[in-house]
């Protein structure tokens, strides 16, 4: 047999094997590629045939999908766009005798999602030989047969195609049979046996040939079948079949034993010669377990469960015999018909998760792919996810869905979503299923601190212990992790120009304040301050607040008398006219308090008398009066201690002594002439003195001019001054500020200090300054004339002026 133009066929055809041919028309590309190529073979390059930036391939997440489960015998390059061979490919296995044998992928990529198409047409190579059904056939013949009787055989199969299918067959010489191969027949070759010269069963009982079939490939391959001629006595005809092929439908998921076809063929012979029984000549693996034939009635049953998905049509040859062996030949095709039996399937093909809140509406979440094996309306499907979601799904290319958000995601409200996404196909009844994804929200730090209060106050009392805890801010942060973790800190400022941190200190994860050193009420009653509070989030978030404290009082500071002023080692002595009458005003104890509040509110006793009874004091107004008339027997001196007590628990006093002289004349007090000046005073006082001379004698000249101007009025010499205590104002420190002409205080702070008020009824009034002093019971009294009388224009009143000295 001559195979030459056969491997000439095969030489142009090798050309095309290795032709890509690129399609552009719907962006889609198809390769041409043999079967059986090594993995990793380059079928040609997808990024230069579709135009894709190979560069960005796999941020893109270029990948090659299929349908269904059928295998990815291919895969992408993603450096170099390449498509390479994945899993072997067997062209007879993935396409059986089919012709054109046609494998589509799709190359996805994302953002945005693409979707190409890509459909290799895997081409044949000889890797098959033929092979005849059966390694040996029988032929009985018989001797009268004619020159020219032809005895068909049943051809061999290889299951290449095209030039690598069967091309030729070849049959061993001899000296009875000659081959004839008739292959217009378009359902395959006929190969019959001719007889060529007659059979004599007397010469030789049985003949034995060797048939060969060879198909077209490079190098050739070839089968064999060894062809056994029986020469027989008699003659016979052979069995004739109703119908060259049958054609049957059949429904898939058909129950076992339907009846699916049923084959009969005629044998004009009789008896025995006539009796058919009936074969499958040749089928395949596959439908050999789906049919059945009975040998005698040619019926064919479904003994198995036939999948339209599997496999949609199957093709038998059926050989019915008779009694002697002679054969005749049918086909059976079974189409079998789709039911709506699948279910759509949902397959995710990728999915953000988790995706970040900020993300803006309309980003691209995940690409869902929805298949349905059955065919036409039965696999046409239709998804969709619940609603009330932020979420849509948007058909994007046949059945690729992309799964977008339709609005702003936020972590702290909804941290995670579970869509259900739906697939039904369009069959009937419908199918439908469902696959649920769980979709996390990855956080952002978008949200800073929040303080529980807009602002915070703490009170303290004053002279606390360090370390002291003030008060606690608190600051919840919804974000998540250390974005949600809040830090608190001290904004720097000044306080009564201290930095603030030197007064308190913040613990910075329990937002504890402390306080750092001990507070003083006095020092300031209130300041305020800001804490920050900042997520550990990058770039972080921060928030502040106030917080004020309030310092309160304690009873920590003992009433401090003003007047008399208690200085150096002087007193203050008063003088009482002898004509005063009961209930004049003779002096007023003032003295203030530091403190605060009960505190503050003070009380004034006088505790030791020269003459008890004799002065009484204003228990609140500190006012120094008569209680009697003064006699002569009365001690001219006298001395008062006064105590001046605060209403605080645990109440402080101090005392002050002070030194009244009844008389209306100093030379009556002898032993005041005897008085000198202490040199040793210090200068300080030398000059305070002067002050407060000055200011006594001027005031007295003032009484002296308003008692003349009475006295001139009045018959009985009454002294009525209607006033009340001037204390000058350098006796007041400088919190307690001012001094009315009535000698009341004004404060600044609401009951910072409570003073004496001035009497309504004052009616007499001697303001005579006197340097202070402790008051030892050695005292004495001298006259300060010699410096008084330097003094221009004082000389009239410098006699007022004492200095006592101990
Ligand atoms: C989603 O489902 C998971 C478990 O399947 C569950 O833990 C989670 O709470 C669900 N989320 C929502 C928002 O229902
Ligand atoms: C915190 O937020 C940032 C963005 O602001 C984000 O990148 C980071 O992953 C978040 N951290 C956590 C623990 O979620
Ligand atoms: C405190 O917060 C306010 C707004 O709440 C902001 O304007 C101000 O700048 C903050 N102060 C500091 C010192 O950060």
């Amino acid at each position: 047999m001559d195979l030459k133009p056969f491997a000439a066929v095969k030489v142009i055809l090798a050309y095309c094997f290795f032709m890509v041919m690129a399609n552009s028309a719907f962006g889609d590309v198809s390769y041409s590629f043999p079967e059986e190529m090594k993995r990793g073979s380059v079928i040609g390059n997808l990024a230069k045939d579709l135009g894709l930036n190979v560069n960005r391939l796999s941020a893109r997440r270029a990948r090659i999908d299929t349908e269904g489960n059928l295998k990815r015998y291919c895969d992408i390059n993603a450096n170099t766009g390449e498509l390479t061979v994945a899993e072997r490919i067997d062209r007879e296995g993935l396409c059986k005798e089919k012709m054109s044998c046609l494998l589509n992928f799709y190359i996805v990529l994302e953002n945005p999602l693409e979707l190409h198409r890509i459909a290799l047409q895997i081409t044949d190579i000889n890797d098959n030989s033929p092979v005849f059904p059966r390694n040996l056939i029988k032929l009985e013949i018989t001797e009268s047969a004619y020159k020219g009787s032809s005895y068909r055989i049943n051809d061999a199969h290889d299951s290449d195609i095209g030039v690598n299918a069967v091309q030729a067959y070849s049959l061993q010489n001899n000296a009875y049979f000659i081959l004839n191969v008739n292959s217009n027949n378009n359902e395959g070759k006929q190969i019959n046996l001719v007889l060529d010269k007659e059979l004599d069963r007397e010469l030789e009982k049985e003949v034995s040939l060797i048939l060969t079939a060879v198909d077209g490939g490079t190098p050739p391959n070839s089968g064999t079948v060894t062809i056994h001629v029986t020469v027989l006595d008699a003659n016979d005809n052979a069995p004739v079949f109703s119908e060259s092929v049958y054609e049957v439908n059949l429904s898939e998921n058909s129950p076992i034993d339907t009846l699916v076809a049923s084959v009969s063929a005629t044998d004009a012979d009789e008896g025995p010669n006539g009796e058919v029984t009936y074969e499958f000549s040749r089928v395949s693996d596959t439908a050999r377990k789906f049919f059945s034939l009975d040998k005698t009635s040619g019926e064919i049953r479904l003994i198995g469960q036939v999948d339209f998905e599997e496999d949609a049509i199957y093709e038998m040859q059926i050989e019915a015999k008779d009694g002697y062996g002679l054969s005749s030949f049918s086909k059976v095709i079974v189409n079998i018909l789709d039911v709506n039996d699948n279910n759509p399937m949902i397959y995710i093909k990728s999915l953000n998760s988790p995706v970040p809140e900020n993300v803006v509406p309309g980003t691209e979440v995940g690409i869902i792919n929805v298949q349905d094996r059955d065919s036409e309306n039965n696999r046409q499907v239709h998804c969709s996810i619940q609603q009330n979601i932020p979420f849509k799904l948007v058909q994007s290319i046949k059945n690729y869905f992309s799964l977008v958000t339709t609005d702003a995601l936020d972590r702290e409200i909804i941290p995670d979503y579970n869509i259900t996404i739906t697939a039904t196909d369009e069959g009937s009844p419908p199918l439908s299923s469902s696959k649920t994804i769980q979709l996390l929200i990855a956080d952002v730090n978008d949200n800073p601190p929040v303080f529980e209060e807009q602002f915070y106050s703490a009170h303290v009392k004053e002279n606390n212990k360090p370390g002291f805890s003030v008060c606690k801010v608190a600051a919840t942060d919804p974000d998540w992790r250390q974005n949600g973790t809040v830090v608190y800190s001290l904004l720097s400022s000044d306080v009564n120009g201290m930095p603030v941190a030197s007064l308190l200190s913040i613990n910075g994860d329990t937002g504890v304040i402390h306080a750092v050193r001990s507070f003083d009420y006095e020092q300031f009653k209130s300041f305020r301050f800001l804490i920050l509070a900042r997520d550990n989030g990058s770039p972080p978030l921060s928030s502040n607040v106030t917080v004020s404290v309030f310092i309160m009082d304690e009873n920590d500071n003992s009433p401090q008398i003003l007047y008399p002023s208690l200085e150096g080692n002087s007193f203050m002595t008063e003088m009482v006219p002898k004509a005063a009458q009961s209930g004049s005003l003779v002096s007023k104890v003032i003295a203030v308090d530091a403190d605060s509040g009960q505190n503050a509110w003070l009380s004034y006793h006088i505790v030791k008398a020269t003459d008890p009874g004799l002065f009484t004091i204003g228990e609140h107004s500190g006012e120094i009066r008569l209680q009697k008339d003064v006699y002569e027997s009365n001690n001219m001196k006298q001395n008062l201690i006064v105590s001046v007590k605060d209403n605080g628990e645990a109440s402080l006093s101090a005392t002050c002594s002070l030194y009244l002289l009844i008389t209306d004349n100093l030379a009556e007090v002898p032993e005041l002439k005897d008085m000198a000046y202490d040199e040793s005073s210090s200068k300080l006082t030398f000059y305070l003195i002067i002050a407060l001379v000055s200011v006594s004698t001027f005031f007295l000249t003032f009484i002296i001019i308003i008692l003349a101007m009475k006295f001139c009025h009045r018959r009985k010499p009454r002294l009525l001054f209607d006033g009340a205590v001037a204390i000058p104002s350098a006796y007041l420190p400088p919190n307690y500020a001012e001094v009315d002409g009535m000698g009341t205080l004004r404060s600044i702070y609401n009951y910072d200090a409570y003073l004496t008020t001035g009497s309504q009824t004052s009616d007499f009034k001697f303001v005579t300054s006197y340097n202070d002093g402790t008051l030892p019971v050695d005292l004495t009294l001298k006259k300060t004339q010699s410096f008084v009388g330097e003094l221009d224009g004082f000389d009239e009143v410098s006699n007022d002026s004492f200095q006592v000295r101990h």
